[in-house]
């Protein structure tokens, strides 16, 4: 970035001395992103309304000074941090954290972007309202519109997307054109539904300042297990199982190695190992079911239910389960939840989301797991996800001065291969496409899709904004 005191005389006019910050001790969290990405910016600029956010937008790309938008910085793809050069800006939605305008009777919130998830769902919580997007972080609204995040109970709610109404954006072109997309219509077929575009391309055609968002009633009841599969196919038994006896009241199925589980009891001296006194089963299934009303006199309750469920489940031909743990919802949840976390205490973590066809996630794993141990045998599987709806974190933790931990690029490459081309899965699933997967992009996505993308982006980006770009992987002509 040439001439930056001139620039940032320039930003600081347009979004007020506490809106810009330039010192390096001020910059440095912006700069570090959840997961060993760490890069540098040239400044931090933090606009306060939709207004400030345009001016300078206009006035980077302008100045051909490339943005990187950042709300909760909790993404582990590299999609919110600066990259290495030092000649990026990072554009923070902290102070955009209003408006906060909720409507009854529409059962939706307008929201700025800057606005936290925990934060939105404690005020709408008296309401009996949520957005049930259910993650371990806590990021803002912003990031999870741009990243399309899924979560946890996926399976009952879906993602973002699904609750996306509405979206105001401001256009990295030399205007800072806002566009107004924020009508709360669930029903609204008139032509190109624009708003799309914005949501899960991790903010390189336009950046989020509001969201219209559609909300759910908060669950009055649930009931939670853990159930221990009798093998692999046992897994899809289960699940369809549960389909078939309580439909989309299945909140969460989410799969837990056993190796997963046993690092998060090492590292985390409070949670209870819920297989006590023995060591957790090589993989396990947390299952959650949901009411969303208030439980009623003459109807079983909703553990009464999961118990009827599982004594039908029980006695299946073939057994297919094995075991069940009955316990705290809270309890099983902050043991999946510290997970993540879990790995990293242990080592230095090769991270991965996959999303499969959903009877293909067990074949994946034992078949990665045997190419593995032959292959890289100091590579320990520690995976988990969300098997419901085809998800696995298929996160590997190795020796933090091993080779693999400098360089892990042998064994991404080596999934990514197994998960995309032989078992026809994703390489992003819901953390998006950050830094971290633009040369994944390049590698697994069809030209004439990244030709569109790129020109997409042309069309409406002329401006740099978001840690990836479609144009450099769109196919030279
Ligand atoms: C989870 C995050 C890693 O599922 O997506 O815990
Ligand atoms: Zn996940």
């Amino acid at each position: 970035m040439n001439d930056t005191a001139s620039h940032l005389d320039a930003l600081r006019a347009l979004v007020g001395a506490r809106g810009l910050l330039a010192a390096p001790d001020d910059l440095s969290s912006y700069e570090t992103g959840a997961r060993y990405d760490r890069g540098r910016a040239a400044f931090v600029v933090r606009p306060a309304t939709t207004a400030e956010a345009s001016a300078v937008m206009a006035y980077c790309v302008r100045h051909g000074i490339g943005l990187v938008p950042q709300s909760g910085n909790t993404g582990l793809v590299a999609g919110s941090t600066p990259d290495a050069s030092g000649g990026q800006g990072v554009l923070s939605l902290d102070r955009l954290a209003a408006p906060f305008e909720i409507d009854l009777a529409n059962r939706s919130v307008t929201v700025g972007a800057g606005t936290r998830l925990s934060s939105l769902n404690e005020r709408l919580a008296p309401h009996g309202l949520t957005l049930p997007i259910d993650l371990g972080a806590d990021p803002m609204i912003g990031g999870m519109v741009a990243t399309n995040t899924g979560g946890a109970r996926f399976l009952r709610y879906g993602d973002m997307r699904r609750h996306v109404l509405g979206l105001e954006i401001v256009l990295p072109d030399e205007a800072g054109t806002v566009l107004d997309l924020t009508r709360p219509l669930r029903k609204n077929n008139t032509g190109l539904d624009l708003k799309q575009l914005f949501i899960g391309t991790g903010g390189a055609y336009g950046l989020v300042t509001r969201a219209v968002l559609e909300l759910r009633r908060l669950p009055q009841q649930s009931a939670t297990a853990i159930l221990v599969p009798r093998d692999d196919a046992a897994v899809m038994e289960l699940l369809v199982a549960f389909e078939e006896r309580v439909g989309d009241h299945l909140a969460a199925f989410e799969g837990m190695s056993g190796a997963a589980v046993a690092l998060a009891l090492k590292h985390h001296d409070r949670l209870r190992n819920p297989f006590a006194p023995h060591p957790p089963p090589p993989f396990c299934i947390l299952v959650e079911i949901e009411r969303s009303w208030a439980a009623r006199q003459q109807e079983p309750s909703i553990d009464a239910l999961m118990e009827q469920v599982l004594a039908e489940v029980w006695t299946l031909p073939g057994e297919p389960l094995a075991d069940a743990v009955p316990g705290r919802g809270a309890d099983f949840w902050a043991l999946r939840h510290v997970l993540t976390e879990s790995l990293a205490a242990e080592g230095r973590v090769i991270a991965f989301d996959l999303g499969f066809a959903r009877a293909a996630v067990m074949p994946f794993r034992r078949a990665m797991a045997e190419i593995l141990a032959r292959e890289h045998p100091e590579v320990r599987v520690c995976d988990f996800g969300h098997v419901g709806d085809g998800g696995v974190h298929f996160n590997l933790v190795v020796p933090r001065d091993s080779a693999l931990a400098l360089d892990p690029s042998p064994v991404r490459d080596l999934v990514f291969g197994e998960a995309v081309e032989r078992f026809g899965g994703s390489f992003s699933a819901e953390h998006a496409i950050g830094r971290a997967n633009q040369a994944f992009y390049e590698r697994f996505i069809d030209p004439r899709q990244r030709g569109i993308a790129g020109a997409i982006q042309d069309l409406l980006a002329p401006g740099r904004l978001g840690a990836v770009d479609f144009r450099e992987s769109a196919p030279a002509s």
